[in-house]
């Protein structure tokens, strides 16, 4: 059995300040350091996750790289999946919800009751997204995730490092915190990076299919993402972590 491994507070406070005005690459290298091989990048396939990914595999194998299958993708995620694997020679570790929670919300509510309010479509990302998600991070000791500071209200406040307290304690590591959408492009574009063929049709943020669309010129990049909801409320429930004080 694997010794699980965590760090204090203050030892994650102390490594997020450090690593703040460092890179991407920095950062993931001093998570690699601390916690391979119990370090996963989850990863949605949109273009900051495809980014992390051609990090990693340029320099760094000892990590798992998972999904969270929810049976609800576009086509057209499960083609970068594949073309993304084929490309780094990869596996990706995919995670589906319980079936008999799929199967009794759809007998139960039909299959689009996350359209019908807050309460009942956090139900379905509950059972599609978070449940899953607490199977993966059982596993591992770090998670890596592509959030950036600029995509929404909700996440102004993402450290590069932190302690994930919605998840045991264990760290969780943003290493894109501070880039700009821009910054991500030019990435992609440099490294010859396979992207979400969505991102070309006007999806900058691509979730499941019944509940992202393109966006308008102008429109903020999550305006497509659960687009009846008020922006303050679209989080799914995967990344959690209370705000600190200031
Ligand atoms: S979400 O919480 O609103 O769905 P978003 O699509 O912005 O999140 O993605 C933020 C980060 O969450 C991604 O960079 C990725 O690390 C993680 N993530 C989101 N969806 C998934 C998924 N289906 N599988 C694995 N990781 C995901
Ligand atoms: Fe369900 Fe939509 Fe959440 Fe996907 S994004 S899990 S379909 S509510």
């Amino acid at each position: 059995m694997s010794v699980v491994k965590r760090m204090t507070a203050a030892e994650v406070e102390a490594a997020a300040k450090m690593f703040e005005s460092q890179s991407p690459q920095e950062v993931l290298r001093w998570g690699l350091q601390q916690f391979s091989p119990r370090i996963g990048l989850a990863s949605s396939f949109g273009a900051e996750d495809v980014a992390l990914i051609d990090m990693l595999a340029a320099r760094h194998r000892d990590v798992t790289i998972f999904t969270l299958d929810t049976g609800r993708l576009n086509e057209e995620t499960y083609e970068v999946m594949e073309r993304i694997r084929r490309h780094y020679g990869i596996s990706i570790k995919s995670y589906f919800p319980n079936f008999e929670r799929v199967q009794a919300l759809e007998r139960g509510k039909g299959f689009y009751s996350f359209r019908e309010s807050v309460e009942n479509r956090k139900e379905c990302c509950g059972i599609r997204k978070v449940e899953p998600l607490g199977r993966a991070l059982a596993e591992l000791d770090a998670w890596i995730t592509g959030l950036r500071r600029t995509q929404a209200v909700t996440r102004g406040g993402v450290p590069k490092i932190e302690v994930d307290a919605a998840h045991d304690g264990m760290v969780k590591l943003n290493p894109l915190a501070d880039w700009s959408e821009t910054q991500v492009w030019d990435y992609i574009k440099a490294h010859r990076v396979p992207y979400h063929a969505l991102h070309d049709q006007g999806y900058p943020s691509i979730g499941c299919a019944p509940c992202t669309r393109a966006i308008q010129p102008g429109e903020d990049v999550r305006a497509g993402r659960w687009w009846w909801e008020r922006p303050d409320q679209k989080e799914c429930g995967l990344h959690l972590n209370p705000p600190k004080p200031s």
